[in-house]
């Protein structure tokens, strides 16, 4: 048995969570939108081919925003063929995916489904084959209310109200080789100044996103970032990070450590770019947007694609990882991540939503089911609100071969002053051994225990499949005690636990 400490003290904050930490991504890409959310014919669909169980699942996740349409499918999209009528909308080859991309969903009909879901739309433009010019078209169809050619043809095409996008992201991961129109940082960090200063011209408030590194293993990592700040600095109000986790070789342990990795990354490139903020002396501090993440079965991916999925297939199925319950916790540890570094951190995206390395699962014609990653993304969307905490962790640690020295135990909290409530979200990474948590309260006054929710399995490579899709789901942790002002409660081996006080 391990044993861990925690205090907690709603007076020690990092920052406010960002409702928008609860992002998610939906791409062209694989079954993602075809036959994931648009599947027209299927019985829960409804007058305009949206999957209303789906549409059901992704309220219960509670996803705050939606970035849109890509991913490396944005850099050889040409976002005019998805819109008008849909019997005139081109087939196009999607070179990102090797598929044909049929046009039938595009920006109107995304938006549309997005205001059924209830999510906010984050827009990306094609840096890779186009520029300026397709920005600006696609901002003044997306937002100008009318008067203009494109805005005129947005209403023509039945959207009389502009969609209003906020947040816009300038390219996908174009510091890597496999993007089309990639090239080098400086290359990329001119055009995105250029877009981001003629964007600004149609409207001044937008949120602006640059790309930074697609992870921080590629080369250019760190050297990427400070190139493209320092042409972008004035001029965007977030930098992208990236970053997509599995295990290596068999090495559970360390895989269980990635969100060491996410902090790392995420603390890096804060420093980067308050290097650039340094040099200009800029009062701005620029954000993250940690807009993909998640646990990614790349490798698999590469073995798939390698055998080749034949010729230019619609809908494939492309990504659709099967998580398990170790994975869950892995993600679940991202999350605490992210909220951990709520100060800074203000805007993430799941990468993906639907069928593509996705919580939600869905089988044409048939039914649509949670994955095990659904349960942490969905309890700490619903309750991390209010302020992130800075906590005091005392755990044993272990030796993980790609991290060095790690905790046992991670933990973070969260307070919300206004209505009393305290989340506490907590991990245990041993494979074998349970720990014991003693969380120290006093600092919160008179409070009691209200749930405890933890995720674990006797099988931590436990999933749900179409077969079984309820075989894996948090329960009720019946072990936790408040006694002088101390919460103890016992953590499961490979588990993700979220406990409210109130
Ligand atoms: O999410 C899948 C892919 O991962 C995205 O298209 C790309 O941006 C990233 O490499």
């Amino acid at each position: 048995m391990n044993r861990a400490h925690l205090t907690i003290d709603p007076y020690f904050t990092v920052g406010t969570v960002n409702r928008r930490l609860f992002g998610s991504f939906v791409e062209h890409l694989g079954r993602g939108v075809y036959d994931g959310i648009y599947e027209p014919g299927h019985p829960a669909a409804d007058e305009n081919g949206y999957r209303e169980d789906v549409i059901a699942l992704v309220r219960e996740l509670g996803v705050t925003a939606i970035r849109y349409p890509g991913g490396n499918f944005v850099s050889g999209y040409r976002w005019e063929d998805g819109i008008g009528p849909r019997e005139q909308r081109p087939r196009r080859l999607d070179l990102a995916w090797h598929s044909i991309e049929t046009n039938e969903v595009g920006l109107d009909e995304f938006a549309a489904w997005l205001r059924k879901v209830g999510s906010e739309l984050m827009y990306a433009v094609n840096l890779g084959t186009r520029g300026i010019h397709e920005a600006l078209d696609v901002l003044e169809y997306a937002n100008v209310p009318s008067g203009t050619r494109l805005s005129d043809l947005r209403i023509a095409n039945g959207t009389p109200a502009p969609h209003d996008i906020r947040m816009w992201c300038l390219g996908n991961e174009m510091d890597g080789p496999w993007q089309l129109g990639h090239g080098a940082a400086e290359e990329y960090a001119s055009l995105a100044a250029k877009t981001a200063r003629a964007m600004r011209q149609v409207d001044p408030g937008l949120e602006l996103v640059v790309c930074g590194s697609s992870s921080a293993q590629m080369s250019t990592f760190g050297s990427w970032e400070r190139t493209v700040l320092e042409a972008t600095y004035d001029e965007v109000d977030y930098i992208s990070c990236h970053a997509y986790y599995e295990p290596k070789d068999g090495d559970h342990a360390s895989f269980l450590a990635s969100a060491v990795n996410m902090d790392r990354f995420i603390e890096s490139v804060a420093a980067t770019a308050d290097h650039v903020k340094a040099e200009r002396r800029s009062p701005k501090t620029m954000y993250i947007s940690f807009d993909e993440w998640n646990v990614w079965y790349q490798s698999r991916y590469r073995a798939e694609r390698h055998t080749g999925i034949g010729d230019w297939p619609i809908a494939p199925r492309l990504l659709e990882n099967t998580y398990s319950v170790m994975d869950a916790v892995v993600f679940g540890n991202l999350l605490i991540s992210l909220l951990r570094h709520a100060d800074r951190v203000t805007s993430a995206s799941l990468a993906q939503l639907v069928n593509v390395i996705a919580p939600i699962m869905t089988e044409p014609g048939g039914p649509a089911w949670r994955q095990t990653t659904f349960f942490p993304f969905a309890l700490t969307s619903r309750l991390a609100r209010g302020e992130a905490l800075e906590v005091k962790l005392d755990s044993p640690t272990y030796a993980s071969g790609l991290h060095g020295d790690v905790t046992v135990v991670d933990a973070v909290a969260t307070h919300d002053a206004g209505s009393g409530a305290t989340a506490v979200f907590l991990v245990n990474r041993d494979e074998e051994a349970e720990a014991e948590i003693e969380i120290d309260v006093r600092m919160l006054g008179e409070v009691r225990v209200r749930d405890v929710w933890t995720l674990s399995d006797k099988d931590p490579h436990a999933v749900n499949t179409l077969e079984q899709p309820d075989r894996v789901r948090p329960a009720a942790n019946p072990t936790a005690a408040l006694a002088d002002g101390t919460v103890t409660v016992s953590l499961p081996p490979v588990s993700w636990t979220a406990l409210t006080l109130g």
